[in-house]
């Protein structure tokens, strides 16, 4: 007790949610927020053509949350042409970023308002999520202090909706910690909550020429800024769809010594086998597949139980199924939220018809009938082969093993090609070491659940089609933003 294990580097403190205090805190501090309508634009923006206006909505209610104005072409090209790579010392760069970690932590009355409105966000997980954000940023700049190599240039930074502050924060904190320029590409859904982001960077002290925001579609705004030879790397978390694409469109334009970082998505799997704590493993199962209503590129999909437990244990899953609140995420008892739009909503949707059309759902609850709200479901399945495609919502499906058909199972789950995340509930110690050695996944978790990842102590990232790593949060991930040394001929 009282040791500092890692000096320098604690992690955010966050608020604790069942203190009456640090609620009232939050209440306070969110609520001139809670019908405000904030805005998004292109920084440096010169000509405006092209862009239209265009209102953002909450997930939960329809109602307006703000405006973004989409950067057009000719403003990427200002953006490009603008783009100074940062060139302070990188203690200074530290100190900036850790100036904006403190920065971000003070305004956790509008993030946390704009996470709820613009991402559907729960309190819990918004208060995950800024804490997120803040330790990234604190952890690279210590990361990045004895950096000496220069950087890579322009770096582009594209971001996906479903960690609209904490994602796309962590891509920027380290590629400007590696000293270079940086263009930040928000998703299409949650552009407000990024200039927020970018506002708090820049009062923090970034430059207004190292950090500039690029919101708009991904088939536009993206596509021009990966197609860009005069960008140096691409940082990118979404889709393995969108990976591909912007590795094919930077291999025909971009130097070939141009990095891409892309973290993608997962079919991930949960194992329970019959030693399992049945308890522990319902509560893990339940916080795997449904917390934040499926969308974390984490999430357990494909739940395969041993046959002489599974009974038992959905069972129990469905009495706890039955406490879940859907509802709007900015009321306290909400236990899940919307999915971020309608047509995210239709395709889990059919998905679910589908199955119900071949009697293979097993669960599934009601939720409220406006805004897009999918019920927490779970799907039958005779193994994760039956999943072609990575369904981002609360919807579960289980798969049942005998003792003996563990490999099976095992080549199954490597057979899919995603290596993201994994589970194992068993309390036999040389099962656990065994099945751990032999699966190519990049984070796994024993006998807890398998999402929510901590900066500093569980980089992540996957293998396969989950992504190219380093891994985000780890100790690798700022080498790949700097130049490589020339090899060395001599040796
Ligand atoms: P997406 O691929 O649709 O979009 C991600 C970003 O890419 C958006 O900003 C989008 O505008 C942009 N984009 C789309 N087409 C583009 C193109 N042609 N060129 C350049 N940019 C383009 O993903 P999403 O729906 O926003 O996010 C969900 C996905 O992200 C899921 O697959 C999830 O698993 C994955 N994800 C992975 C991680 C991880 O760490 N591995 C974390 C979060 C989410
Ligand atoms: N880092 C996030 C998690 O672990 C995606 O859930």
């Amino acid at each position: 007790a009282g040791t500092d294990l890692f000096p320098g580097r604690r992690n955010s403190r966050g608020f604790d949610l069942a203190s009456a205090e640090d609620l009232a805190l939050i209440e306070s501090a969110r609520t001139p927020h809670r019908t405000a309508l904030f805005d998004a634009r292109p920084i440096l923006a010169e000509s405006l053509a092209g862009g239209q206006r265009t209102e953002v909505t909450d997930p939960a209610t329809g109602a307006r949350v703000g405006n973004v104005l989409p950067a057009s072409l000719p403003d990427v090209e200002t953006a490009l042409h603008h783009a100074v790579p940062w060139e302070a010392r990188p203690e200074d760069r530290a100190e900036v970023l850790r100036r904006a970690a403190d920065l971000y932590e003070a305004s956790f009355g509008p993030i946390f308002a704009l996470l709820a409105r613009e991402a559907g966000k729960t309190l819990p997980d918004a208060v995950g999520e800024l804490r997120e954000a803040v330790d990234f940023l604190r952890y690279y700049a210590s990361e990045g202090e004895a950096l000496t190599a220069p950087p890579l240039g322009t770096v582009v930074c594209i971001s996906p909706w479903n960690f609209p502050l904490a994602i796309f924060t962590g891509q920027i904190a380290a590629a400007l910690m590696a000293g270079n320029a940086v263009l930040a590409k928000p998703a299409e859904q949650t552009p407000l909550i990024a200039a927020l982001a970018v506002e708090l960077l820049h009062r923090a002290g970034v430059p207004v020429t190292a950090l500039q925001l690029l919101p708009g579609e991904g088939g536009t705004v993206g596509a021009a800024l990966t197609r860009d030879p005069r960008v140096g790397g691409v940082v990118f978390t979404g889709s393995t769809e969108t990976a591909r694409a912007i590795r094919q469109s930077m291999a025909a334009h971009l130097d070939p010594a141009a990095p891409l970082i892309a973290e993608t998505g997962g079919l991930n799997a949960m194992i329970v086998d019959s030693t399992a704590l049945p308890e522990q493993a319902v509560r893990d199962i339940l916080a795997s597949a449904f917390q934040s209503a499926g969308q974390r590129c984490s999430a357990l999909r494909c739940l395969y139980l041993q046959e002489d437990v599974a009974e038992g244990v959905l069972e129990m899953l469905f009495g706890a199924m039955d406490e879940l609140q859907a509802g709007e995420p900015w009321d306290l008892a909400t236990d899940l939220g919307p999915v971020i739009d309608a047509e995210a909503q239709a395709g889990i949707r059919d998905w679910i018809a589908a199955a119900r059309a071949e009697g293979r759902v097993l669960k599934e609850l009601a939720v409220p009938a406006r805004g897009t709200f999918v019920g927490p479901t779970v799907i039958r399945v005779g193994s994760i082969r039956e999943m072609d495609r990575e369904i981002f919502g609360p919807v579960l499906h289980v798969a049942t093993f005998r003792a003996t058909e563990i490999d099976r199972v095992i080549a199954e789950i490597d057979a899919t090609g995603y290596g993201l995340t994994f589970g194992l509930h068993s309390r036999i110690d040389d099962r656990v070491q065994a099945l751990v050695g032999r699966l190519r996944v990049g984070n796994i978790y024993v006998n807890r659940n398998q999402i929510g990842a901590v900066v500093g102590s569980q980089p992540f990232g996957g293998e396969g089609l989950s992504g190219t790593g380093p891994k985000a949060g780890g100790p690798a991930y700022l080498a790949r933003l700097v130049k490589r040394p020339a090899p060395d001929c001599a040796g």
